[in-house]
């Protein structure tokens, strides 16, 4: 008897198999990603082939460019290591026959919440590209025929695969920062952003999702980019980690609202999961107290990018990391910050660790087959 409930939990017993993956699977079987940069594994490096030339970006993990923006490992990466499955491919670098049961990834890098009609109306600084989140879902619309066919096997599929739309809406308050909007007028997009993500997570249930991720955003007040950009001077404009608190506000602003919405989609679904990442607070933390996370050690700045150029915090708007002249620093590993814009692999590793392994997603992952080391 022993032998056989122990052979049952390793191999798993066939009709168990079959009960447990129909009605409560205990993990997932595919992931789908929506989103930009933060989460691309490759999209926007099929779409431009020259961003994947001789550069630093992937250097650390991949010993080659990959696709992603940092150097290493993206969060996404982390989260599907985490569940045993194998890193997402992208949907426009899609070979004809590969195998894409186990998920597939539509972010883009740049991507927009808001279509791009919305920043030209508007006359302010267009996105770098106009796959925004509901081009996304179009992709997706158009791949779903080749991952299962029929309603029925659909909603089987769907209902052990986890859907992420998000982190999004990030380019879309750079897009208005970068038109040198001020706070209140960052505020006044907000409503529409929101509406953008959950317009597409509505449609995803429609499709059969039942499990669903919404991330919040980042803290861009402690953001190399921003902090060059803002460049504010106002020593009362700072907190006391070197962050700008006004923008950092406005973010935790952003994220509340997005919250309601979320909690008005959860009541008007009960069936479905909705989870929460508390991206805001799984990065905060890091610029809170580096030391105890690995970074800094006093010898860098915690806000200084590893690639780049520029005072003081290796950033310039006009000299992205892999031009000629950058310069990139001897150790990856102890800097938050890769680019300017984006995080290193060391960062995104310990953000997935509080995604994954908790306390920043409400209500919680399923449990993960690993640990993310
Ligand atoms: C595209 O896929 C190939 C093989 O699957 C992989 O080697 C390559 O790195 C991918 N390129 C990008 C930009 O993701
Ligand atoms: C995006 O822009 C390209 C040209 O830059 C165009 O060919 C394409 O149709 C546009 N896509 C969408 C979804 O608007
Ligand atoms: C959200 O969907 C509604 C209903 O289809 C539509 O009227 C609205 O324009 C959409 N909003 C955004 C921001 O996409």
């Amino acid at each position: 008897m022993k032998m056989i409930i122990i052979f049952c939990i390793t191999f798993t017993c066939g009709f168990l198999e079959n009960v447990i993956s129909d009605a409560n699977p205990l993990t997932y079987e595919a992931i789908f990603n929506f989103g930009d940069s933060i989460s691309d594994t490759g999209n926007a490096a099929t779409y431009y082939p020259s961003m994947d030339g001789n550069s630093p970006y992937g250097s650390t993990y991949f010993k080659h460019p990959s696709g992603r923006m940092s150097n290493g490992r993206l969060i996404i990466d982390f989260i599907a290591e985490a569940y045993g499955l194998p890193m997402l491919p992208a949907y426009l670098n899609l070979t004809k026959g590969q195998d894409i049961r186990q998920g597939v990834n539509f972010a883009f890098a740049g991507a927009t919440a808001l279509n791009m009609d919305y920043f030209i109306q508007k006359k302010l600084i267009p996105p770098s590209t106009n796959i925004s989140l509901s081009v996304q879902l179009d992709w997706f619309k158009k791949l779903k025929p080749s991952l299962c066919k029929n309603k029925r096997e659909c909603d089987n599929y769907f209902r052990s695969s986890l859907f992420l739309v998000g982190e999004i809406g990030g380019n879309d308050i750079n897009a208005l920062i970068l038109s040198y909007k001020n706070i209140a007028e960052l505020r006044e997009i907000v409503p529409l952003i929101i509406e953008a993500i959950i317009n597409v997570t509505t449609e995803l249930i429609e499709e059969g999702a039942v499990e669903i991720v919404v991330p919040g955003n980042f803290p861009i007040g402690c953001n190399s980019a921003v902090l060059t950009i803002v460049n504010s001077g106002k020593k009362d404009e700072y907190d006391q980690f070197g962050c700008l608190a006004t923008y950092n506000d406005f973010i935790k602003y952003y994220n509340w609202q997005l919250n309601q919405a979320i909690e008005t989609l959860r009541q008007k679904n009960n069936h479905v999961k909705i989870i929460y990442f508390d991206y805001y607070g799984s990065a905060k933390r890091l610029f809170e107290a580096p030391q105890q996370y690995g970074f800094s050690f006093g010898k860098i700045d915690t806000f200084k990018a590893c690639c780049g150029k520029g005072e003081p915090y290796n950033v310039d708007v006009h000299i992205f990391c892999g031009s000629f002249a950058s310069t990139i620093c001897s150790d990856p590993s102890i800097h938050i910050n890769w680019d300017g814009a984006h995080l290193t692999e060391a960062a995104y590793r310990l953000i997935a660790k509080g995604i994954v392994e908790g306390p920043f997603a409400s209500p919680s992952l399923k449990s993960p087959t690993f640990k993310i080391a």
